[in-house]
């Protein structure tokens, strides 16, 4: 892992609060653990009845007098799969620094739940990252620690939680990304998806409401980028938790993602269902559908994953 991705890491990994003056947290009680804990349910209802989690108002960056884009306005509803797409350079990780608070843009507003963040100071964002989850492109983990380790790392100075609880809770999540039993291997004994899967599992550890995933298929086969995907959405099913998924692989977010949008030339090229994007005439958006995102590969993720079970 490099200096700036651990940095970013420690940044976005931020280590829970300190304990109340409780009792120990042991296995039984392990769900106290989870400060934004919300039943297990079926895959939610996308929830529009209240305010959208995440609200992007009118943001624009650039870095060092270069923009990366402009005026991008959309928002991220509760239970939401929402996918961000782009080529290449477009600006995607840039923007999904962005959202959690890494970069502050040079104009606009970022809401979450109401609360604008481009206004928090480094303890305010560490209070609101800490609803939610980074899974970072190429996995990201710490190669010196075991899958045990990076999966609990947001829990490494945590004193007010038995060993047993934290290894339940590490089992737990490993469990959920069908990596179960590999606590005392090294990532440099796992395959590319072996690592996204425990990647993700560490991502999850604080049960964020809010997983944000930077191309969770890159560097993976097809077939893996097709499992990955499918993952993503049973655990943000698991989990009740909402997903923010940058990728430039077409055919597996138009899987999975209630909605996506498309950044292209600094500017939001098109927001709408898979539906809309399969549909849309715009040069750019078909160009990216169809001449990137065909063939048998398209057809067997639509199977594993539900395309066009839309539900936004
Ligand atoms: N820290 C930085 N300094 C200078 N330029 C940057 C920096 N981060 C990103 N960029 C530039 O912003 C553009 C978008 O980058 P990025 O967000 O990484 O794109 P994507 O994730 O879509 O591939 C690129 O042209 C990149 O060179
Ligand atoms: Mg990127």
């Amino acid at each position: 892992m490099s200096e700036r991705e651990r940095t970013t890491m420690e940044a976005v990994q931020s280590e829970a609060p300190a304990p109340d003056a409780e009792a120990l947290v042991e296995v039984g009680d392990i769900d106290r653990l989870r400060p934004h804990a919300r039943p297990l349910q079926e895959r939610p209802i996308i929830d529009r009845s209240g305010r959208p989690l995440l609200s992007i108002e009118h943001v624009t960056q650039a870095i060092e007098g270069h923009s990366i884009f402009e005026d991008v306005s959309f928002e991220v509803w509760p239970g939401e799969i929402f996918g961000i797409m782009g080529m290449s350079g477009s600006g995607k990780t840039t923007l999904l620094r962005v959202l959690i608070g890494l970069d502050k843009p040079t104009e606009g507003h970022i809401l979450f739940h109401g609360e604008d963040i481009t206004e928090l100071d480094e303890d305010g964002l560490n209070r609101v990252r800490r609803s939610m989850g980074m899974c970072f492109q190429y996995s990201a983990l710490f190669d010196s620690m075991t899958v045990a380790e990076n999966v609990a790392f947001s829990w490494r100075n945590r004193t007010d939680v038995t060993p047993d609880a934290k290894a339940a809770r590490v089992a737990q999540l490993l469990d959920m990304v069908e990596m179960a039993g590999t606590e005392d291997r090294m990532p440099a004994d796992l395959s590319g998806g072996m690592r996204k899967r425990v990647s993700i599992a560490r991502a999850l550890m604080e049960e964020p409401e809010l997983v944000l995933y930077d191309e969770p298929s890159s560097g993976l086969d097809p077939v893996m980028s097709c499992n990955i995907t499918g993952l993503i959405k049973k655990v943000s099913t698991d989990t009740g938790s909402t997903a923010v998924i940058v990728s430039h692989d077409v055919p597996n977010l138009l899987g999975i993602c209630d909605r996506m949008l498309m950044l292209h030339d600094q500017r939001v090229q098109f927001l709408g269902t898979p539906d809309d994007m399969r549909a849309s005439e715009i040069p750019i958006v078909y160009h990216f559908v169809h001449g990137l995102g065909t063939g048998e590969m398209t057809e067997h993720c639509s199977l594993q994953t539900g395309v066009g079970t839309d539900v936004g």
